[in-house]
Parts: C-alpha cells; structure tokens; sequence
C-alpha cells in the first residue's frame, strides 16, 4: 500500500462534515433533526475503507475468509464491499424484525443522522435488500465487508468504528431427492476439507426441539431442511475459523526464534463450540466460539434466516431457505496478528504501515515503541443523569484518538439532594508521538469544559 493512497483516503474523507443543521456525508446532505447526533470525530472515518485498502490486516482477513468461502461451492459467492454505510433506520432495524423497543436503537447506542438514516450497526442491515438483488443475479451466495458504527466503551479492544463481514446464502425450497443431495455434497466436500486439518476439536449443539422455544425451527421449515441447513451453515463456519487460525499458528511457528525449535512443530490444537443465540432476523440462531489464550471468544453470529427477512425482500411466501453470518473482521485481525490496540489499525504511521507493506497472509504484528499512558480523574456532580456512552462519545469527540482507555471509577448519589457524582478516569496516550504533562492537562481542562456545557455538570476540585 502506497503512503499516499492513504493520505488521499484522508483527504477525501475530511469532507465529510457535521454543521449546526446539515450533515454531509459522501457528498449527500442531510439535513439535522433532534434524533442526530453523528460527531465530525465520527464521520470522518467514513470513507476510509480499511477493509480495501491493499495488505491492511482487515483486508487481509478478509481476503482469507472470502477465499475459504468460495472453496465451498461451485459458483464464487457475489462480493458486495463498497455498500454505503448511511442506511435507512428501516434497513438497519424494522425489516429485520428488531421490537421497537430494542436496547440497539436508542440514541445511547446507534448513530443517527436524522430521523430516517443512521451509520449502519451492521452489516445485516444491507440482508434484504441482497435478497432482492439476488432474484435478478441467478446467483444465491453472497458476501458483504463494510464499516459498521457503533456508541459505545473505550478501551484497547472498542473503537466506534469497525468492519464487519457477512455471508448469506438461499436456497429456492424443493423437496426432491435431488434437491438435498446437491446440499449435501456441498456439505461432504466442507467435511473432506476439515478431515485435512488434523488438530480440530469441534463441541456442536443441536437446535431446540421444543416446538414453542425461541430457538427451535421455523414452523413452515421441516425437520430435514433445517437439519441439513445447519449443517450446510456450520461446516461453511468452521472452515472459515479453521483457516485463518490454521495460517496464524503455521506461519508464527515458522517464524519464531531458532532456540525454540522444539515448539516450531508443535501446532496448537484448534479448539472451537458451538452456542445457542438470538437475533431477531434468524432461527435457529448460533454463535461459535473458539478457545484462544485460555478463554473461549465469541468470533461470529449465524442462523437460519427467518422467513421475516424473505417476505420483506419480495419473495413469494415460504419459497426460500437459507442461511447468514456476521463475523467482526477488526477482532480477528487483532487476534491473529496480535495486533494490541485497536486505535493501530487505523494507523497512518509508517512504523505499523511497513510491516504488512508487500506481505501476505498473516503473522505476528511487532509492537513499536508505545509512549507512556498519563491518568487523569475527573470527578463531577449530575443534576440529570447521563448515559455512560453519552459521556464516552463526548471524550471521543474532544480527544479523538489520544484517548487509550476510560472508565467509571467511582459514582454516589447524596441521598439529600439527589445528585449524583461520577468520577471517571482517562487515561491518555498518543500512539504516534508523546503527550507532555502540559499536553494532558491542556486536554483534560478541554473536557472539563466541555462536560459543563453539554451536561451542566458541575466539576469537584
Ligand atoms: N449482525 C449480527 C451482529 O452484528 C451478526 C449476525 C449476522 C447474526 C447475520 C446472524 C446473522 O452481531
């Protein structure tokens, strides 16, 4: 990747803009309504498409899922990755069956342009309009990468900006004979695939079988077509998390030092399960997890697409069946490149840029030298309350990325008026170059400030 393809990305995405009433994004305005509240802090990273951009370690994971997708099926699945990421609040969460009242839609969690679009959460947002896209393609498998925005926490593992992929793939429902065995030597071919790899331990978990449980088959689907579905979708999964770790452990076992070269031919035993879950657009629905530095990790969320979706994408009633994923491609990156800040895969720094420059595949990430982390407390009085998010984005907004972390370390109400104290601690550091302690108090009295204006908090010396 050339320095200034990324500056140009920069550049381009600057002109993205919040103003008192209009918000412009990719050369769209939009005009502000209460519902808004997208910072420049946040639409700034529009455009930027790390997924894209050549050798990225996003990219990269990518790449190696889109590949062990493909192996699957005779017909390359369709690539969907420039999918705008202003979408309608109806493609993000009413035609996917989400209750008005879920948690994701409030304000606190979900960035809303006005009150008809917002910065996608996900990448399920685009399922029904792909379903649509499907009837007139003749192709039934697709993948979309994409940014996806979300409030939320800082720390070394969230940024409020990530990428995500999802996979989907339909099947038109017939009950001949014919019909499942084309399923199932797609699925016998998944299965000779896996044998190849000699160190997997997989724990499955069925579906419920209870007729009226949240995650037992869709009542128009039989038995047999949700079991081999299944199957179809998992086998699809598990090769995909087998590759990319497979490719982690051989290439960090053929790198590491000379003097352990007992442990070079060790590869590490792939360990997997999977859970049951719920999303509101699948039945049944699972995530699959996998054993990683002593604790299972949640990598992605499947299920059965529920005939919801299809309804809404046009399709005569309970004509299709099919499954989807979303699996987040920034955790995976971090993981297996054991990159140890989020903050550094938007870096523009030649020193993290130079080390995936003209290299495939995926290997271990050397941190540079990090500049120290400098604490600051700041403890306020409330009048109303304010949502943890709401406080995180307004530190985002006054420090960008020179915030690496930040939490709640103490809060009390005083039980005769009512008011509330919260004490938060941030710690600050600049990944590319060193903050000085008058730097930090600089930018910490910036927050203060700002907490007074935005929340009339009123600040504890
Ligand atoms: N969109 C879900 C998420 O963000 C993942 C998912 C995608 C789950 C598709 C099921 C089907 O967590």
């Amino acid at each position: 990747m050339s320095h200034t393809k990324v500056s140009n990305q920069i550049l381009k995405s600057i002109q993205n803009t919040v103003n008192n009433n209009k918000i412009n994004i990719l050369n769209n305005v939009y005009n502000k309504t209460d519902l808004s509240n997208v910072t420049n802090n946040i639409i700034k990273h529009v455009g930027r498409n790390l997924h894209l951009q050549k050798n990225h370690p996003i990219n990269n994971i990518r790449e190696i899922i889109e590949k062990s997708i493909d192996s699957t099926s005779s017909k390359p699945f369709i690539k969907y990755n420039d999918l705008t990421p202003v979408v309608s609040i109806k493609q993000n969460f009413d035609d996917l069956g989400f209750p008005k009242n879920h948690p994701g839609r409030s304000k606190s969690d979900t960035y809303y342009i006005n009150d008809t679009y917002l910065l996608r959460t996900h990448t399920s947002a685009h399922e029904v309009e792909c379903f649509q896209k499907m009837q007139t393609l003749q192709n039934n498998g697709y993948l979309i990468s994409a940014d996806v925005y979300r409030r939320d926490e800082i720390d070394k593992s969230h940024y409020p900006v990530f990428y995500q992929m999802e996979g989907s793939k339909t099947w038109a429902r017939d009950n001949s004979k014919k019909f499942f065995n084309k399923i199932q030597t797609e699925i016998d071919n998944m299965k000779k695939q896996l044998s190849t790899f000699q160190n997997l331990s997989i724990e499955d978990v069925d579906y419920t079988h209870e007729p009226e449980s949240v995650n037992c088959k869709q009542s128009h689907m039989t038995d047999e077509e949700t079991s081999i579905l299944i199957s179809h979708m998992k086998r699809t999964l598990e090769l995909v998390v087998a590759n990319l770790f497979m490719q982690r452990y051989k290439n960090y076992a053929s790198t590491s030092s000379k003097s352990n070269k007992k442990d070079e031919e060790v590869i590490p035993e792939i360990k997997m399960r999977w859970i049951e879950a719920y999303f509101p657009w699948t039945q049944p629905s699972f995530e699959i997890e996998v054993f990683f530095n002593g604790e299972w990790l949640e990598i992605c969320g499947c299920g059965l697409v529920r005939e919801l979706a299809y309804k809404n994408a046009g399709f005569p009633k309970e004509t299709q069946m099919g499954w989807a994923f979303g699996i987040g491609l920034d955790r995976m990156a971090m993981l297996l490149y054991d990159i140890p800040d989020i903050r550094l895969l938007w870096s523009t720094d030649e020193r993290f840029l130079k080390q995936f420059r003209d290299k495939e595949g995926i290997f271990k990430f050397k941190p540079f030298s990090t500049h120290a982390v400098m604490s600051r407390d700041v403890s306020f009085w409330l009048n109303t309350p304010v949502h943890l998010n709401d406080f995180m984005e307004l530190v985002r907004e006054e420090l960008g990325d020179m915030v690496e972390s930040c939490s709640l370390v103490d809060e009390f109400v005083n039980p005769k008026t009512g008011r509330k104290s919260q004490c938060f601690r941030i710690n600050y550091q600049h990944l590319d170059r060193n903050l000085t302690n008058e730097d930090v108090n600089e930018l910490h009295k910036g927050v203060e400030k700002k907490l007074i204006e935005q929340f009339g908090a009123e600040i504890r010396n």
